[in-house]
């Protein structure tokens, strides 16, 4: 039997680190967001039952890589090292990462300014990545972002390096005070639904994935978490 004809197991476990809205999130004890729309958009496209799995941002990828997942919606960023471990679907998503600063910073722009600061990321992300190869800057890795975030409110660093988009809703949507988003986007980045590597599902979600932003749902949920 090919590998792309498998009945897909039920239910479909599919990871998530829901602290990062308002691509993934509890609300009232209930997991929401952007991600989680999309991904039960595919599961119905794709006749899927859906189940997810709050898991650590840094252990999405060995629950992949063990199959304790089908797959993961985490607002993950196609990246080139990642992909020699993992599977992605196409991107769904334009994002990249941003500098939070406190409102009364002045002096950082990019990542230049970085050099020898203090500087608070999530564990596992692109930002920690990015954050780890600057010149003399001290990285703290938190568990989310919100803490991260919480560390550069509270004065121990300087700045935070995040996805944009959850930077600024954390500012715009949640109320996050005393704290800005300085420069331009300082990557560009995609994300994708995350598979084992070679996963027999791979093309299932990525036909459903297509089905979803053809027929116009994808717009429905993007003006849903992103407004206009
Ligand atoms: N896009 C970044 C990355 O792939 C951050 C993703 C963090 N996602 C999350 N649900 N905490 O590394």
């Amino acid at each position: 039997i090919p590998a792309f004809s498998q009945t897909p197991p039920n239910p479909f476990r599919v990871a998530t680190e829901a602290t990062f809205p308002p691509f993934e999130f509890q609300q009232g004890g209930q997991l929401t967001g952007f991600d989680i729309d999309l991904m039960r958009a595919i599961g119905k496209e794709a006749d899927l039952n859906i189940d997810f799995r709050n898991l650590p941002f840094d252990g999405i990828i060995p629950a992949l890589q063990a199959r304790t997942v089908e797959a993961a919606i985490s607002g993950m960023t196609i990246t080139a090292e990642r992909a020699q471990a993992i599977s992605f679907s196409r991107p769904y998503f334009r994002a990249g990462l941003a500098i939070a600063v406190r409102e009364d910073n002045k002096t950082i722009r990019n990542f230049e300014d970085l050099k020898g600061k203090k500087i608070a990321v999530q564990i596992g992300t692109t930002g920690a990545l990015e954050a780890t190869k600057i010149p003399g800057a001290t990285v703290s890795q938190f568990d989310s972002a919100a803490l991260a975030l919480q560390e550069l409110i509270n004065g121990r660093v300087e700045a935070v390096v995040n996805d944009k988009p959850v930077t600024l809703y954390a500012i715009k949507q949640a109320g996050l005070r005393g704290v800005k988003v300085v420069g331009e986007l300082l990557t560009e980045e995609f994300y994708g639904i995350a598979l084992p590597k070679n996963s027999p599902y791979l093309q299932l979600i990525n036909d459903a994935l297509g089905r979803v932003i053809e027929s116009g749902q994808y717009d429905v949920i993007f003006r849903e978490w992103f407004g206009e």
